[in-house]
């Protein structure tokens, strides 16, 4: 395992990347509407990056170890999609709630972060779900300081979750992220604070966990990328790119349209 402790430099550019990422998550947030399909969201945030941000969408024929390349320019995953959903034909309608996740890179850095949107009015569950998924993302953040260890932000994400009845997706990870899309550490949203990596200043990492209502199993659809519960129950996720700093952390992946910090109990 090789984890790259970034520069100053670096930083500087994973700080204009993390921005630019928000930033498309903010633009498209209005056209989260019923009737939209998931490759019109796709078309349009493809646009933005490309045409007014001369951003490169990481996902479009990303082609990781055992995958075939990626079609899009961005994941949309509704409803019981946990994460990876491929955007198509399906129209959004009233009720849905879907996770968009945007990967940009500029000047060679790449942008991380996903947010959940809701089309119309959420179910109560629904809002529960991403409620919740949310406060766990930042428990997770919340954790990250030099001497830390990864442990710590698997244990409060998975605690948060399973108080609250939910449980976690074990099959996919938060990662380190740079000049590749994908690097080390892995950061897993499950564990038992002071297990593995001890944290230190310059690392970058996403923390970004998948959170069902239902069981956490899953499997994957056959246009090989979409992951989906397979009890069909509800899936939410959220994502940020993480710096750890000297004395704690900061959210690179904030903009202005990125929702407040929930007020956490502890
Ligand atoms: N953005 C996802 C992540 O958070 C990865 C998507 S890979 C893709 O790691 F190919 F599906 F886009
Ligand atoms: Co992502
Ligand atoms: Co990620």
């Amino acid at each position: 395992m090789t984890i790259i402790i970034k520069t100053p430099q670096q930083i500087e550019k994973m700080r204009v990347a993390g921005k630019l990422a928000g930033e498309v998550l903010d633009y498209i947030k209005p056209f989260v509407i019923a009737g939209v399909t998931t490759e019109e969201l796709d078309k349009l945030c493809h646009d933005y990056m490309v045409e007014v941000q001369g951003t490169i969408p990481a996902p479009l024929n990303y082609a990781p170890k055992g995958h075939r390349p990626y079609p899009k320019s961005i994941c949309t995953s509704v409803n019981h999609q946990v994460c990876h959903g491929v955007p198509g034909e399906r129209k959004l309608k009233a009720g849905d709630i879907i996770n968009l996740d945007i990967t940009v890179i500029k000047d060679g850095y790449h942008g991380d972060s996903s947010r959940m949107y809701y089309v119309g009015e959420p179910s109560i569950q629904a809002r529960r779900l991403c409620d919740i998924s949310y406060e766990c993302l930042w428990l997770g953040i919340a954790e990250v300081k030099p001497g830390a260890y990864l442990g710590d932000i698997g244990q409060a994400v998975q605690k948060h979750a399973e108080k609250n009845g939910f449980s976690v997706v074990r099959e996919y990870c938060g990662h380190g992220i740079g000049q590749s899309f994908h690097e080390d550490p892995q950061v897993l949203h499950y564990g038992k604070r002071g297990d593995g990596v001890k944290l230190e200043a310059g690392m970058i990492f996403t923390i970004e966990p998948m959170i069902n209502a239902g069981k956490r199993d899953i499997r994957q659809l056959g246009d090989g990328w979409t992951i989906v519960t397979k009890d069909h129950g509800l899936s939410a996720q959220w994502e940020h790119t993480i710096l750890v700093t000297e004395s704690s952390y900061e959210v690179l992946t904030l903009s202005a349209g990125a929702p407040p910090q929930p007020t956490l109990a502890g």
